[in-house]
Order: structure tokens, then sequence, then C-alpha cells
């Protein structure tokens, strides 16, 4: 059979490239450009010598940011009062067009690399059930053959060495990464442990405030229906009214100000706790221009009912369900502190139960029945609409 894998150029997806191809797939390579900065010609260079059947590279940048971006903006959405949801919201863009691939291809099959532990499956794998009922997903993570001959990245180097597979020549940061339009986070490797605080280069994205400028910048943002529709620099009177333009601009100057960078300890879908750093420049302009014209605008007791709606729509989107009968319904209605690290004789945070290095008291195959038995609904609701 034929599989989409949404590829990114890296080392694991590489492999396991190979590795589909190696169990009898025809690999269709998937890399959606969703603002991450990649040499995406040499990507796809990279798939096509690995023996991809084909390779689609995807400009996904607008409708992340009008589909995605935006509606996340009008809801204030932001997961346990402090993550903009950056990476959340990324994954259904991507598995919808990793989706309508397959399809067009005839693929039966898609496949990710996402980890067993992690949110990311969770969110692929119900966009996809959600959007092609009949797929089957090949999660390798979570299949025991290929987790237990990849228990490390040694193991990865030594396969990729074996079967011709570039191997990144710069060292790798300590720590994975996951960058997008929206954000950057990071998690894992030395960040693992919640205390240790993160070094002052790991972030890409901003400034350290440090070294940001002594003077502000002001703009000016005009909404529409909560959205954004132009901004303006006040001084050198730039000005960027398409909605691409617009948010790499706030991206811009929030960045050059060290703007939207948090360093938290959140709770994944999956029952662990996980500590992640984000930084999300321009996300964190908006969330607060938002707020501001939407209290300035909105009757007070509407914006309670709204205010409560949009906790449970950022729940939705983090947990995975932006495709949902409920996120559907929800989508109808429409100076800084910097925390370092923490340590608490009370923490309910389990080291290696989260880590991507040492499996800890968790099997990743238990996250196969979990995601199907969420997805459920999905097919009894298909069901009614047949019926109809
Ligand atoms: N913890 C964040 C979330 O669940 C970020 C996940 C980062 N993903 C990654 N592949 N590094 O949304
Ligand atoms: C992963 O586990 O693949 C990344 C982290 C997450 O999905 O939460």
């Amino acid at each position: 059979g034929t599989v989409v894998l949404a590829y990114s150029g890296g080392l694991d997806t590489s492999c396991i490239l190979v590795w589909l191809k190696e169990q009898g797939y025809d690999v269709v390579a998937y890399l959606a450009n969703i603002g991450q900065s990649e040499d995406f010609e040499a990507a796809q260079k990279k798939a096509e010598s690995l023996g991809a059947k084909k390779v689609f590279i995807e400009d996904l940048r607008a409708e992340f940011v009008e589909e995605f971006i935006w509606p996340s903006v009008q809801a204030n959405a932001i997961y346990e009062d402090r993550y903009l949801l950056g990476t959340s919201i990324a994954r259904p863009c991507i598995a919808r067009r990793q989706v309508q691939i397959a399809k067009q291809e005839g693929a039966q099959y898609v496949s990710h690399g996402a980890t067993g532990k992690g949110n990311d499956q969770i969110r692929f794998e119900l966009t996809c059930y959600a959007l092609y009922p009949e797929v089957k997903i090949i999660s390798p993570w979570r299949i025991p053959e290929f987790y237990t001959r990849f228990k490390g990245r040694k193991d990865l180097m030594q396969y990729a060495e074996k079967h011709g597979i570039p191997v990144p020549v710069t060292p790798k940061a300590p720590w994975s990464m996951d960058a997008n339009l929206m954000h950057i986070s990071y998690e894992s490797g030395i960040l693992e442990n919640p205390k240790n605080h993160a070094p002052s280069d790991l972030y890409l994205m901003t400034k350290n405030p440090d070294d940001s400028p002594n003077h502000p910048d002001v703009l000016e943002i005009e909404f529409n229906r909560g959205v954004p529709v132009r901004v303006t620099h006040l001084k050198d009177g730039r000005s960027e009214d398409t909605p691409l333009d617009i948010f790499s601009f706030l991206n811009e100057i929030g960045g050059k100000h060290g703007v939207g960078r948090i360093d938290i300890v959140e709770n994944r879908f999956i029952g662990m706790k996980s500590r992640g750093i984000y930084e999300t420049p321009g996300g964190t302009i908006l969330y607060h221009a938002h707020l501001d014209i939407e209290a300035f605008t909105m009757d007070r007791e509407v914006r309670r009912i709204k205010q409560g709606l949009g906790i449970k729509f950022s729940e939705l989107i983090y947990n995975g369900f932006w495709y949902s009968p409920e996120c559907e319904f929800l989508s109808v209605f429409k100076g800084q502190v910097y925390i370092l690290g923490r340590e608490s004789p009370k923490s309910l945070y389990n080291e290696e139960l989260v880590s991507m290095d040492v499996q800890g008291d968790y099997d990743p195959c238990d996250a196969s029945g979990f995601i199907r038995v969420n997805a459920v609904r999905y097919h009894c609701r298909l069901q009614g609409d047949l019926k109809k």
C-alpha cells in the first residue's frame, strides 16, 4: 500500500521513511511549510534520494494564519492560563493537508513521527480520523519493532549511516524543538528537569529582553470582527494588511523586544505533566490587543459567557479536537515576569514518565487505543450524516 508520511526533513522522519519502505510500503513524503525555517528544496531532494515515490512540499502559511491562528485570537485561546497553543493549532492544519494528499494519491495509510507519549500523536490522528475515517495510521513510535530497535538517537544515527541517510552535521541542541509561524516550543532533553533554567541562547524567535531596545515601538492594530485587518507602525509608517504579512510583522516587532517568552509545566492530555518553553511574539501581542478591544466593545454578560467558552475551546484544541462536533459548535460563537525553573517537595512531575529518552512506567502502545476510543464519536456522527 501507499503511505503519506508527514516528513520534517530531520533524522527521525528520514529514518521512518526508509523504515516504511523496508516494511514494503510506497512512501509519499509530505512536508508542510507552516513558517518554520527550513531549506525546503534540500528536504525535497533528500526525501527523493531516500526513495520517496513522490514528494509534496506544501506552503500552508496563509491558511495557517487565516484558518487556525485567527480563530484562536478571536477566542483568546490559551491553555492553562499561559500557553497560546502554537503547536496545538499547527497539527490539525498539517494533518488536514496530509489527508487531502492521501485521498488524492489513493493512499490508505498515513504516518507521522510523533512519539507515543505526547499530545501531537493525538492531534494528528484525531484530525485524520475526523476527515478520513477509513484511514489507517502508522505510528512507528508506538510499534514495538520500531521503538525497541530505535531506543535513542544513537540507533537512529547508526541506521541512517547504514542506509545512506544524510546525518545532521551540526550537533543537535540538547532539547527538541517545534517551530512554526506562531511559535517555537522547546522541550525534552536538558529541559526535562523542570528546575533547570533554559540557556539564554535557546530562544530563536525573540531577543533576550536584556539586549532589546530601550525604546518601544508603537503599533496600531485595527480589528474587524475579532480579527486583525491592519497593523501600522506609528513612527515609520510601515503598514501591513494581509493576514500573513500582519502576523509576520508582529512577530518581527515582538521578537525584537523579547515579547512572549514563557517557561511552564503543563498537563498533557495523556495524563502526565511536561515542561515546555515557548516563544510566541506576534501571538502574544495579538492576545493582549484582542483582549483589550473585546473588553472595550463587548457587553459584560456576553463577555463572561464567551470567556468560559474560550477556556473550553482552548482545552479542545490542546487535546486534539479541532475537528470535532463540539469544536464546530463552539466556533459558531464568536512588563513581564519570567519563570526560569521550579522545584517542590509536593511535585507531581515525573521526569521518567515524560522523558523522550527513557520509557518510564508507560507503554506507548496504550496510546493507540486511547486515541481510537476518543475517535469513536466521529464515526457515529459520520453514520448519522450518511443516513440523512
Ligand atoms: N507541549 C506543547 C503542546 O503540546 C508543544 C509540543 C511540541 N511538539 C513537538 N513536537 N516538539 O502543544
Ligand atoms: C512528541 O511527543 O512527539 C512531542 C511532544 C508532544 O506531542 O506533546
